[in-house]
């Protein structure tokens, strides 16, 4: 990898939209914000450009990437809708909802992009900086969330900078993300199938299916596999370099706690450092708080970091997925 690239981070303005959308078409890298993480975009169907961004995220190539575009007729030209894909699309889009579909016959996502697969991952942002990018550039643009791959996902511009200066071309900086976990992946082909839980939650999607999502079968969720049906859930994705320890009662001295509510469990007075996901109980409060708050923790050289434990209903799946991933470590 050529590092030492000089990265320009640029407020999100109307020029820096422009000016990314310009970069993007010359072969460049640009990270900028969603409302789910900030993003790492490449031109989706330029494959020097997409294999760059493997390299800069340290990214095996096998794991595909998620084209964005900017509304349902973008998406229509790249990927098949179904009824019940075209359903959750006009429910959910623009928002945290990513499809994975058939391809369409002139679908330009390069393979490199895809993996190989016949299906395309696809989902339209709901951040306004997103929105003016994608629509400014005029095409997809490929993006995983703009860390080191095996890294916490990045919720602020410095998180990205931290991880990818010197890798990628340009940043965008339009403040911190509101949602925190990334988008819910939804499988659309025959039944539909909950791939992620992410920042749409499973209850919306099957309030408008009007029945269940399938589930992934648990241990392609957890598996390092071969051919995993959703081949970015690698067990130790979301890993900070401290060790996580769930379900925390108790902290002892040298960890740090990661803590949920009001609740003050014991030791907390002496633990190392302390940071509480939502001291209100809110699931959305602590899914944008989660991310950001293992960096800070990791930083601060505990034995592991002690986690307690989180509701398991809306945006409560999402957080306790990637909080179990983490603690997979690495
Ligand atoms: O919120 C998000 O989704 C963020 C923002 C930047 O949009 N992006 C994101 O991308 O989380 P990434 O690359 O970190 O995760 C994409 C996931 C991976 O687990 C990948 O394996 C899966 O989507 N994926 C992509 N294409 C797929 C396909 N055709 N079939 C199954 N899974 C797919
Ligand atoms: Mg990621």
């Amino acid at each position: 990898m050529k590092v030492g690239l000089k990265t320009q981070i640029l407020p999100a303005d109307e020029d820096a939209m422009a000016a990314a959308a310009r970069c993007l078409s010359e072969g460049g890298l640009v990270a900028f914000p969603t409302e789910t993480v900030y993003g790492l975009g490449a031109d989706a169907t330029q494959a020097p450009a997409i294999a760059r961004l493997y390299e800069a995220k340290g990214r095996p190539s096998f794991n595909p990437l998620i084209a964005h575009v900017a509304d349902i007729d973008a998406a229509a030209q790249i990927a098949r809708f179904d009824t019940t894909a075209m359903r959750l699309a006009e429910a959910f889009w623009p928002g945290p909802l990513t499809l994975v579909l058939p391809k369409t016959a002139q679908c330009k996502v390069a393979e490199l992009a895809t993996a190989g697969l016949d299906t395309v991952a696809i989902r339209v942002p709901a951040h306004p900086v997103a929105q003016g990018i994608l629509r400014a550039f005029g095409g997809a643009v490929v993006a995983p969330s703009a860390n080191l791959s095996g890294h916490v996902s990045p919720t602020t511009a410095a998180h990205v900078a931290n991880d990818l200066s010197g890798r990628i071309d340009l940043i965008l900086d339009g403040g911190a993300v509101s949602v925190g976990v990334e988008s819910t992946i939804v499988a659309c082909f025959g039944e539909a199938m909950l791939l992620r839980p992410g920042g749409l939650p499973r209850e919306a999607i099957e309030r408008v299916l009007g029945r269940a999502l399938q589930r992934l079968p648990e241990d392609d969720a957890v598996n390092d596999d071969a051919q995993p049906l959703a081949p970015g859930m690698l067990a130790s994705h979301y890993a900070p370099r401290t060790p996580v320890r769930l379900g925390a009662s108790h902290v002892a001295p040298d960890e740090a706690l990661l803590a949920f509510g009001h609740a003050a469990p014991d030791g907390v007075h002496a633990a190392k450092a302390v940071m509480n996901l939502s001291a209100a109980g809110d699931l959305g409060e602590a899914a944008a708080n989660l991310f950001g708050y293992l960096r800070i923790l990791d930083a601060k050289g505990a034995r592991a970091i002690a986690v307690m434990p989180v509701p398991h209903h809306g945006l409560g799946e999402a957080i306790n997925d990637r909080l179990r991933r983490a603690a997979v470590g690495r």
